[in-house]
């Protein structure tokens, strides 16, 4: 059987890095997009030095033009797509009493817009092959309304896990299924890096499990997701956040 083929966004670093290691592992073929074309075409050749498995594509979440011609470049590539995990994200923190339309829109646009995008393109194509697989990567900031990463984020990432339902419900009789996972704070350099020390061990302190969740778990519950067998599980959202949030 041919491999299977996805693409994972935002994967030039970060948890994104981790999903796309991951599904190598698993036997995909590999596309990464990202806006750090260099730093995708650098993870692009670690995972595959012929080029055979693994490729970069440059790609801006926010443009649904690139998602049609990442689209195109790898059916053109490797003849088909299978899965898309949409996870690029980010977000600058800004009290919420100071975030500015320019600054909202920002970071709706690269959290939000891009599952609206990536959904409608991937969504309209797994549907005309009659089968695919979407994973979104939410967050507990838009379950829990979010403190740490800004009110915006936490708009946009509730807004995921919305989309997911409804593009869960649309495409569900084309073979179509579209998951979210939810992750809480994550042993992941962007946490390393946006939390001061002294301030990460009070957040973990307040874990109910007591530390940072693992990325490879998250690529792990990825794969399990967008297996063949996983036609039953759609619209869901997987929470893994150590306790912090529970339905
Ligand atoms: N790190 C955590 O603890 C945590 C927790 C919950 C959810 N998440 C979510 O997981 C996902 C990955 O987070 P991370 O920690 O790896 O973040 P990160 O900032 O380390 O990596 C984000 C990646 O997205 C890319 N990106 C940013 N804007 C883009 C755009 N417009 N087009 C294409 N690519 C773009 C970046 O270049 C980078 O490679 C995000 O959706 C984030 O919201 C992370």
């Amino acid at each position: 059987m041919p491999s299977r083929v996805v693409l994972i966004t935002g994967a030039a670093r970060g948890l994104g890095t981790v999903i796309a290691t991951r599904f190598h592992e698993a036997g995909y073929c590999v596309a990464i997009g990202d806006i750090m074309f260099d730093a995708a075409q650098s993870l692009a050749n670690s995972l595959s030095p012929d080029g055979g498995t693994a490729l970069a594509v440059r790609l801006d979440v926010t443009l649904k033009a690139d998602f049609e011609s990442a689209r195109d470049t790898i059916a053109s590539t490797w003849g088909r797509v299978d899965v898309l995990v949409n996870n690029a994200g980010a977000s600058k923190v800004v009290a919420l009493m100071d975030i500015t339309g320019e600054q909202f829109d920002q970071v709706i646009n690269v959290n939000l817009r891009s599952v609206l995008f990536g959904c409608q393109v991937f969504g309209q194509y797994f549907a005309d092959l009659g089968v695919g697989r979407i994973v979104n990567i939410a967050s507990l900031a838009g379950q829990n309304g979010g403190s740490a990463t800004g009110a915006h984020y936490a708009a946009a990432k509730g807004g995921v896990i919305t989309l997911t339902k409804v593009f869960a419900r649309d495409l569900a009789a084309k073979g179509v299924t579209v998951n979210a996972i939810s992750p809480g704070p994550m042993d992941l350099p962007i946490v390393h890096e946006s939390v001061p020390k002294d301030k990460l061990t009070a957040v973990i302190a307040g874990i109910p499990v007591g530390k940072l969740g693992s990325a490879q778990y998250i690529a792990d519950a990825a794969v399990l997701l967008s297996a063949d067998n996983a036609y039953f599980a759609t619209g869901a959202c997987w929470d893994v956040n150590g306790g912090l949030f529970m339905r």
